[in-house]
């Protein structure tokens, strides 16, 4: 079998990007483009992504980013193997935008389309950039989603954990904006803290023993306001110290959760995972990184995080989920729909609402 080479288009929140990443039949990568538009100074003025403008931005700018991903990659529609599109979960207006330009690619160059889970393009992405081998524990970590996965196969995904409430990005981005802090706020508080002292406020540890690997973290985020409401006018040091004490409480959580993950996996699998992985925005953060690596050393597994910008959103992950999919002879129909909700693993999703 030849070569994949695959246009991967990525439009489900506030990042318009496309590229074009090959695959070998032995599971070897090339990154051949990958175009990112942020549209964070769009939206930055309103304190978070507004989902009209996120789409408007997507359809004025989709069809240039699309066009500068094949000149860099050299390559004409005529050669690539496929299309593959993020169709949810995600705003629903800009995964239209993308879904519906790659449908009309695939039907103007006659080529296969692939609707690919933005969530299973995070999840496979360890596999572009460090060649993981099935089955490997996961920790998605981004603005919209905290989950510990098992990845067995491509499109076999078993949820072992989840947030019973905020996202871990989320999180960050709220304490940010209550302490007047610029959006996107991950990287901001990410900043503070390294300028302030971790030990001045002892904020809760949620889930923290828990046996279920779930995270729970408003009651965290509550903490912070207080805190800040009860010191409120706030001085830098305040400032930096709240963000201290705040990011040190998420990674001991983060951590334990993890251990319960593992403990999980086993469970589930009879056998430990071949990585730990990381994926999503969060897991640019580096102290977050560096926890991540020490328990890994002691699960005596290997850690494998992607580069910081193959974490956060980006059109390759798509373009190699959707080389993944093809090589597995996994294609899509023209009119499949977009899906604004998405679960990876169905029967979680389905266990979750039989509980609430
Ligand atoms: O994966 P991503 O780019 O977008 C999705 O949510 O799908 O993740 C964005 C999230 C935001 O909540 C952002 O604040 C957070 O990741 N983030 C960080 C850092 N960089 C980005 N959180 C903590 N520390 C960081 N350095
Ligand atoms: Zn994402």
């Amino acid at each position: 079998m030849a070569d994949l080479l695959v246009l991967g288009i990525e439009t489900t929140c506030d990042e318009t990007s496309a590229a074009v990443v090959a695959r070998s039949p032995s599971g070897a990568s090339d990154i051949r483009s990958n175009v990112i538009r942020s549209q964070v100074e769009i939206h930055s003025p309103y304190g978070g992504v507004v989902p009209e403008i996120a789409a408007r931005a997507h359809v004025e700018i989709l069809d240039h980013v699309i066009a500068e991903a094949m000149r860099q990659a050299n390559a004409d529609y005529s050669e690539l193997s496929g299309i593959a599109a993020a169709a949810g979960p995600g705003l629903i207006g800009g995964v239209i935008v993308g879904l519906t330009t790659a449908k009309a690619i695939a039907l103007a160059a006659k080529k296969p389309l692939v609707a690919v889970n933005h969530l299973e393009a995070h999840a496979l992405t360890a596999r572009l950039t460090d060649g993981v081998a099935f089955p490997y524990l996961l920790l998605l970590v981004s603005g919209g989603h905290t989950q510990l996965l098992a990845v067995e196969d491509v499109g076999r995904y078993t949820r072992l954990g989840t947030t019973l409430d905020d996202a871990v990005g989320e999180a960050f981005d709220k304490v940010a904006k209550m302490l007047s802090l610029p959006y996107p706020g991950g990287p901001q508080v990410e900043a503070q803290a390294k300028l302030g002292y971790a030990g001045r406020f002892a904020f809760p540890r949620p889930m923290l023993g828990r046996r279920e690997p779930d995270f729970s973290l408003s009651g965290l985020k509550t903490a912070v306001r207080l805190e800040a409401d009860r010191l409120a006018p706030l001085s830098d040091d305040d400032v930096a110290d709240l963000c201290a004490s705040f990011q040190a409480a998420v990674v001991d959580v983060i951590a334990d959760r993890v251990r319960a993950g593992a403990r999980a996996f086993r469970d589930r699998l009879g056998r430990g995972p071949t990585a730990l992985v990381a994926a999503g925005g969060v897991a640019a953060n580096a102290m977050i990184r560096e926890t991540l690596v020490k328990v890994a050393a002691e699960l005596n597994t290997r850690f494998a995080l992607p580069t910081p910008a193959l974490c956060t959103d980006n059109g390759a992950m798509i373009a190699w989920a959707g080389a993944e999919r093809l090589s597995r002879g996994m294609r899509d129909r023209l009119d499949i729909s977009p899906r604004a909700r998405w679960p990876l693993d169905p029967h979680a999703a389905a266990a979750a609402h039989a509980r609430a």
